[in-house]
Order: C-alpha cells, then sequence, then structure tokens
C-alpha cells in the first residue's frame, strides 16, 4: 500500500478535527460486542450490524477477554461481508474504513484493527483510527445528523464515567472523572451481589422495575465537593445491606432499586452543577449505561429545568456499535493510521 497522505482523506490538510464526508466502512470490536455499519457520503446509516457476545460470557458472571477475542475472530468476517451487502443494495461502496483504536481488551481491539488495515490496505482505502468515548460523544449524530458543537456530554459506560466538554470533533476536554468505579462498572457489580447475574445493568434496571415505590437507604449522601464521581462506597452499602440474610426476592428488587436511584441521584448532582457553572447550549447523555430509563428521565428533566437543549440516543446507539464510530469519524474525530500503528488499549482521548 503507498503511504497514504492528508489528501487521501477528503482533501484535509489536517487529519482529524474536519469533516471526512465520504462512505465509510466501520468497525468497533473493543469488548464483547462485535459490531460493523456503513454510512453513506450524507452521513445517513446504510448498514448496521450489532454481534453480542452476552451468552458466551454470562456463564462466568462477565467478559472472558480470551473467549471475546476468539469469537471477534470468528464474527467480524462474516458482520462487515453482511453490512457491506446491505450498503451495495444501496448503492454505497466505502471509501473509507474507520476502526475503534482504543481503549478497551487489547486483544479484542486487534482483531478489529488488524481486519481494518488488511481490509482497507488491500483495497488502498485510508484507515482512521477512532477513540471508542470519541464514537459514543459523536453518537448523537445518529439521531440528530444537524446536533451542533460544542456540548457538554456525560459518557457513562463500562470503563468511563466522565463529563467532557466538546469544543469541536477530536477536541474533549474530561472536567470530571469516576475515582474508582465507572457507573456500568458498578451496575455489573451490583448484579453480581444481587445474584442477577450478567450483564448487570439491564439485570438491575429490570429488577428496579419491580420495587414500586419501596426504597432502603443504602448511604446517607453521596454528596461530595468534588467535582469527580465515585461509586465503591455503594458497592460497600450494598454488600453490607446483602450480609447475613438470605434475601428474598422482593428485597432484591428494592435494592436494585435503591442502588439504581443512588447511581441516579450521584450523576445528577454533578450534571446539575456542570450545567449551572458552565451554562451550555447543549447537553448529551451518553454511553451503556445512558440506555437506563430512570437515568435517562431524571438527566432530562434537569436539562429541562435549566433550559439546556437535551439528547441522548436510543439505547442500540447508546451500547457499543459501529454506527458510532462511522459518526466520530465522519465528523473528523479520526486519525489517520500508518501501517505500523496499531490499537492502542490505553489511548487517551
Ligand atoms: O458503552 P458500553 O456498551 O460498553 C463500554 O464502553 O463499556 O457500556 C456497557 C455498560 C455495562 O456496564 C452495562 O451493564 C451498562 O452499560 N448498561 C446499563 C444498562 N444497559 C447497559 N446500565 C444500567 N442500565 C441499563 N439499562
Ligand atoms: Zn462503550
Amino acid at each position: 500500500m503507498p503511504e497514504t497522505s492528508n489528501a487521501a482523506i477528503g482533501g484535509s490538510a489536517i487529519p482529524g478535527r474536519v469533516p471526512f464526508l465520504r462512505p465509510i466502512l466501520a468497525i468497533e470490536t473493543s469488548c464483547d460486542e462485535t459490531a460493523a455499519a456503513v454510512v453513506n457520503a450524507d452521513g445517513m446509516l446504510v448498514a448496521h450490524e450489532v454481534y453480542s457476545q452476552v451468552k458466551e460470557h454470562a456463564a462466568f458472571g462477565g467478559v472472558v477477554p480470551e473467549v471475546a477475542s476468539r469469537r471477534h475472530i470468528e464474527v467480524l468476517p462474516e458482520l462487515v461481508e453482511e453490512v457491506l451487502g446491505e450498503a451495495a443494495k444501496a448503492g454505497v461502496v466505502p471509501e473509507a474504513v474507520a476502526v475503534t483504536r482504543g481503549p478497551g481488551l487489547v486483544g479484542s481491539l486487534l482483531v478489529g484493527v488488524q481486519f481494518a488495515q488488511a481490509w482497507a490496505g488491500a483495497r488502498r482505502l485510508p484507515l482512521l483510527g477512532v477513540h471508542h468515548l470519541a464514537g459514543h460523544l459523536h453518537a448523537v449524530l445518529l439521531e440528530d445528523a444537524s446536533w451542533p458543537m460544542p456540548y457538554l456530554a456525560l459518557i457513562v459506560s463500562g470503563g468511563h464515567t466522565s463529563l467532557v466538554d466538546v469544543a469541536g470533533a477530536g477536541v474533549y476536554r474530561v472536567f470530571a472523572r469516576t475515582v474508582d468505579d465507572a457507573a456500568g462498572e458498578a451496575f455489573d457489580k451490583a448484579a453480581r451481589l444481587l445474584g442477577l447475574g450478567y450483564p448487570g445493568g439491564p439485570a438491575v434496571a429490570a429488577a428496579a422495575e419491580t420495587a414500586g415505590g419501596d426504597r432502603e437507604r443504602l448511604v446517607e449522601s453521596l454528596m461530595t465537593h468534588s467535582p469527580d464521581f465515585s461509586f465503591s462506597g455503594l458497592k460497600t452499602a450494598l454488600r453490607k445491606a446483602m450480609t447475613g440474610v438470605v434475601p428474598d426476592a422482593r428485597r432484591i428488587a428494592v435494592l436494585a432499586a435503591s442502588f439504581q436511584d443512588a447511581v441516579v441521584e450521584a450523576l445528577a448532582v454533578k450534571v446539575e452543577r456542570a450545567l449551572r457553572e458552565r451554562r451550555p447550549e447543549r447537553f448529551l447523555l451518553t454511553g451503556g449505561v445512558a440506555s437506563n430509563r430512570a437515568l435517562r428521565e431524571r438527566i432530562a428533566g434537569i436539562c429541562g429545568a435549566a433550559g439546556v437543549t437535551f439528547a441522548v440516543p436510543r439505547p442500540a446507539y447508546c451500547t457499543d456499535n459501529a454506527a458510532m464510530i462511522a459518526m466520530a469519524a465522519r465528523a473528523g474525530a479520526g486519525r489517520l493510521m500508518t501501517r505500523d500503528e496499531s490499537a492502542d488499549p490505553s489511548l487517551e482521548l
């Protein structure tokens, strides 16, 4: 493959930060979802497939990295064939490839990046590496193609809980983060403590729905003076509540709802403060945990009261998918990758 030049990506002198308006094949394999998607030159999603490995990992109570990467190898080629077939029916042929370069599980990322490198290389197409969180931050474009920058965003996923100032594509400033567990990780650990299995977030949310209005107070207050998030105290409180008792389904439901309320409240307090101090015009809620109904409603309410335009992608675009990676690349958040660059599990935003 010849050295790809900046001119190969839409004639732009600066890779990233300017829109990249070509049909894109996107690939996402950072954790336990194998995903591929194609967007056309107008930014319309013409093909979108996600293979969830939930069943493969459920027996282990969490994601097993070795199992995940092996499954990506088996599933990805077929999935890419599928989205290319769907795209072809819409008359779309990709002119670039975007792939999640990091962060994530190293073995899983490598499968996606190496596949993308080979596929793009064989066709002499530019390859754009995309930060996984940039994907979540630009997923909003799947719902509203004209959603403008700048905006503030709360990313709540299995690995991250961050408040981000999005000044432009590729121009992000994280101004609050978790000091221990991520929100999704907290849900997953809570589910394990409550015996609700994996994946934890949807299981806790489903159990909470059956609790009615009953709650148990888990911790006195989650309000700290720090702008950062912390969920480990809540997890400890839940463990204590479960110690020495044989909980019935009713109590499990009440504890699940109490836990969910506490997480939502901890996030809500910090979002309210960010809106008050930073006065953004727009606010985005995104990442896997953003599929949580209680959280969506609470943050929508806070934004409404503050007169801030609010967006949250539909649940299928909140959890990991490749369409968001295509949108991030399209927005200009991708970085041209050379042949000797590889996956980077600890890529910085
Ligand atoms: O963004 P995502 O799909 O993957 C990462 O980038 O980590 O987020 C996955 C996380 C998991 O921890 C999962 O339990 C959580 O999102 N999650 C939820 C819900 N659906 C997924 N948490 C709470 N409520 C939900 N409905
Ligand atoms: Zn994610």
